[in-house]
């Protein structure tokens, strides 16, 4: 298999390990049967610049499709923002996202200086029984976090007049209104019965009402969507915004002529409309993606087999739980038997490691690192306290290594993404605003994606490493709270300006 740059960045240094000074005699050729895993692991992870590009190709094709009448496996939702901001927008908004850990409720107050912005917030847990629980007691919760929040921060709420609200809700929703979110499918392990294929945007109102809450909500909106947003605000070259996070997922603005699904509504061609990706169902078809056997056990044993194909191999929710699989069956059923005689019933726990664990294992041996290989000490030690089992030098040299090929190949693919929408857009430069805990926390996604999107997109090697890449993935301004806040300035004005295309219920709006 040809390997590119990216993945020979870090060589195997497993002659390196000093594998004197551990007890070889009873095992001595575990470091032959490791070395052959390692290699097996290599065949099924490494995506090379070929498939880079054939996923590309495809993802491109399939942009397209999910704009036609017929549509395709990606949703690729209107969402009714019809504008990038100005800088220029003013007032004060309310924000609630609805993330899978938190529930964030913040009010931003977009000031009279060019992009700037004011913003105070409070977070509450989003209790985990409530992701598989009642869709009543879901809306109850938000309903009273909100009213929690207008409370501390606006004392008596009796006599507050209703705050416009942007609520980030960052599930697959199709909108033929503005004011209007039809659930396709839970993601990121929510699975709430009786909210699938339902508008959630009456269900939210009534627990508002039930509560007396003195909110109304100017715009559903989705975090990518947001992400492109906030930072268009503050960035007049921002094109794309992206969610690698717990999910993963992308927006970007679209002209209305090429969006043959709305053609029945005649708006004019050259309106922009940000469009809502749902990049995750990408793939849901299984022509192109490489799929491992982990992916397969990851999609059959999640609450939503057969969708989110893309998101799976990607995102922040399962990176951890691909490394497990990986570490359960080398332990279970290859000839190796890694941790022979130990116990691992904790390992067995599905989703007993998130993105996190990865990043602590990446993060111990970064080339940076003084010396990479005497940090595996400290993957010993999380593998110890986590997990109570003692792996060998070699099988912490294997794991390092695990590691390494699920955190690259979700890098790598993510940029296929990006290429994607660049290449449909025939953007040659620009720039992509990123949020989400696998984009800031996990170390070398950057690097990895930005060198992928090099490998895609044929750029040249850099003759000045400082110089910036023609398509740079940036740190996002924060989507959920200033980009809601931005979408509810920018619908409640174009009501204003007269422009009520997709506007359900005009009242909401005054
Ligand atoms: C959801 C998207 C969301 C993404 C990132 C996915 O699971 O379907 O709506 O944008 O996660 O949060």
């Amino acid at each position: 298999m040809a390997t590119s740059q990216a993945e020979r960045a870090r060589p195997l240094h497993f002659h390196a390990l000093p594998l004197l000074t551990m007890d070889v005699g009873s095992f001595a050729d575990v470091p032959q049967d490791l070395l052959k895993e390692i290699e097996t692991l290599e065949g099924l992870f490494t995506t090379d610049t070929e498939k880079l590009k054939q996923i590309t190709e495809q993802f491109e094709k399939e942009l397209t499709k999910g704009l036609s009448v017929e549509g395709g496996s990606i949703p690729m939702n209107p969402t009714w923002v019809m504008s990038y901001p100005t800088g220029y927008e003013t007032g004060t908004y309310l924000a609630l996202d609805m993330g899978g850990t938190n529930l964030r409720v913040c009010q931003i107050t977009l000031t009279e200086a060019k992009s700037e912005f004011d913003i105070i917030q409070s977070k509450y847990r989003m209790p985990e029984e409530l992701k598989t629980g009642e869709a009543d007691e879901l809306w109850e919760y938000i309903a009273d976090c909100l009213m929690q929040f207008l409370e501390t921060h606006h004392g008596d709420t009796s006599k507050l007049e209703k705050l416009p609200l942007g609520f980030t809700f960052s599930y697959p929703a199709t909108q033929n209104y503005v004011d209007e979110g039809i659930l396709q499918r839970w993601t990121k392990g929510f699975d709430i019965a009786g909210v699938e294929g339902h508008n959630v945007v009456p269900m939210f109102e009534a627990a508002l009402a039930a509560r007396g809450v003195p909110i109304k909500l100017s715009a559903l909106i989705n975090d990518t969507t947001g992400t492109l947003i906030a930072s268009a605000y503050t960035d007049t070259k921002m094109k794309i915004g992206c969610i690698f996070g717990t999910g993963c997922n992308a927006a970007y603005m679209e002209d209305c002529g090429s969006i043959p699904k709305l053609a029945h509504l005649n708006l004019p061609p050259e309106t922009p409309m940000a469009i809502n990706c749902e990049w995750g169902a990408f793939d849901n078809e299984h022509k192109v993606l490489p799929r491992t056997p982990y992916d397969v056990t990851i999609d059959k044993d999640s609450p939503r087999p057969g969708q989110q194909a893309f998101e799976k191999m990607i995102a922040g929710l399962y990176l951890g739980e691909i490394f497990r699989l990986v570490m359960v069956d080398l332990h279970d059923n290859r000839d190796t038997h890694i941790f022979a005689n130990q116990d691992i019933s904790k390992l067995r726990k599905a989703y007993s490691l998130d993105s996190s664990f990865l990043s602590a294992i990446e993060e111990f041996v970064l080339p940076s690192a003084p010396d990479p290989f005497e940090n595996l000490s400290e993957t010993a030690e999380l593998f110890q306290n986590k997990l109570d089992i003692r792996p060998s030098l070699p099988e912490l040299e294997l794991i390092r290594r695990t590691a390494e090929l699920i955190g690259t190949r979700a890098a790598r693919l993510s940029a296929c993404g990006v290429a994607a929408i660049s290449k449909k857009k025939g953007y040659e430069t620009c720039h992509v605003g990123a949020d989400g805990s696998v984009f800031n926390k996990y170390p070398q996604f950057k690097a990895r994606g930005a060198a992928a999107l090099r490998e895609i997109l044929d750029w040249p090697e850099k003759s000045d490493p400082k110089e910036d890449d023609p398509i740079e993935i940036l740190a996002a301004e924060d989507g959920s709270g200033v980009g809601a806040a931005l979408i509810a300035a920018l619908t409640l004005q174009r009501v204003k300006d007269g422009n009520m295309h997709g506007i359900l219920h005009p009242e909401n709006f005054v």
